[in-house]
């Protein structure tokens, strides 16, 4: 792996207003969805992104693909700020990041076929000038991209409904690369499907990766996945970054109570290791996002608790080469 930056997000916060009244609309606060985030991926690594669902992990996703705009901060890719591009250099800019979604059912629009979901992107950067692809060129590489995303050719005239959940994620992974980007923000890819096809699409990304020299944030609520996927994780909560470590310090030997909370619910295949590990409960949901909290983010749900934990915020600090965590007990 190389060690050049490919993406640094710093400060990111992204706040909805919530919105009161039906004729006279004021504003009654915000949902701090993202609260000041910074991490960087560099080129060829997989970050993880993880924490439970709400926690902002879409939203980062959105903020610094350019698809939601940013209350704070700044997102650089390859050394250039993102969010002060003028619109045709962030159009010409987003061909190096893709976003693979969620939903394969909801992603893809039924009405069009496999070969022209994979081909619009490069239709529409073809129309605009922006890229030197003749139609039948186009059409070729779509074709090819199907073949190396695992779909026979044959299903070219198909459409979505006609596909199962893992094969639609196919023609999205492959619609996501048709630019050849550099980036892949892939927005808890395999959650929708079933258990047993998530390692095939997982094997696939896997495989991407390798062939095509791609460098991914991986978004998941799911720690195995990202153990399997990723060499380093950033653990998120209530629109903050709580830890980031290697994979291996982070399931080893990981230190925020948050952290330890969500790894002790992975089940382990080992049936002894497993039977001596106490399983930590997280009391109560994840509190709203529009409440001001002056201490941690976690405080309300922490087994460990501190006095000084509800007064101010504690800070993301280097605990150990590579190791980070934003906690009390390692100050
Ligand atoms: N467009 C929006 N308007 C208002 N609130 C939103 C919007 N998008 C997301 N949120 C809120 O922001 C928080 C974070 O959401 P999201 O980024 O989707 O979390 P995750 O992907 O981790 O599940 C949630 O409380 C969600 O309800
Ligand atoms: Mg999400």
């Amino acid at each position: 792996m190389e060690n050049k930056t490919l993406l640094e997000v710093k400060d990111l916060k992204v706040h909805f207003p919530i919105q009161k009244g039906i004729i006279f609309k004021r504003n009654a606060g915000f949902i701090r969805a993202v609260d000041g985030v910074s991490f960087s991926v560099r080129k060829g690594e997989s970050l993880g992104l993880v924490g439970e669902s709400g926690c902002g992990k879409s939203t980062t996703a959105m903020a610094i693909a350019q698809l939601q705009s940013l209350t704070a901060g700044s997102v650089m890719f390859e050394g250039t700020d993102l969010t002060a591009l003028k619109k045709e250099d962030l159009q010409k800019m987003r061909m190096n990041f893709q976003i693979v979604f969620q939903d394969p059912y909801s992603s893809l629009d039924p009405r069009m076929r496999a070969i022209d979901l994979i081909a619009e992107p490069m239709r529409i950067y073809a129309k605009r000038g922006l890229l030197a692809l003749t139609e039948s060129e186009i059409e070729a590489k779509a074709t090819s991209l199907m073949d190396v995303c695992g779909l026979s050719p044959t299903f070219k005239g198909r459409y979505p409904h006609e596909f199962s959940g893992g094969q639609r994620q196919r023609i999205g992974i492959a619609r996501a690369l048709s630019l050849e980007p550099k980036l892949i923000l892939a927005d808890e890819p395999v959650s929708a499907l079933d258990v047993s096809i998530q390692s095939q699409i997982l094997n696939l990304l896997k495989d991407l990766q390798q062939q095509f020299d791609l460098t991914f944030l991986f978004i998941a609520h799911d720690l195995a996945v990202v153990e399997y996927f990723c060499s380093r994780v950033a653990v998120m909560y209530l629109g903050h970054i709580v830890e980031t470590a290697s994979s291996q310090q982070l399931y080893h030997d990981s230190l925020h109570p948050y952290t330890q909370a969500l790894l002790s619910a992975v089940p382990l295949p080992d049936p002894i290791n497993a039977r001596k590990r106490k399983r930590i409960i997280l009391e109560g949901d994840v509190p709203s996002p529009s409440k001001i909290h002056k201490g941690c983010p976690f405080v309300e749900r922490c087994p460990k608790a501190m006095k000084q934990c509800s007064l101010t915020p504690p800070r993301l600090k280097e605990v150990s080469p590579g190791h980070e965590v934003a906690c009390f007990l390692y100050e």
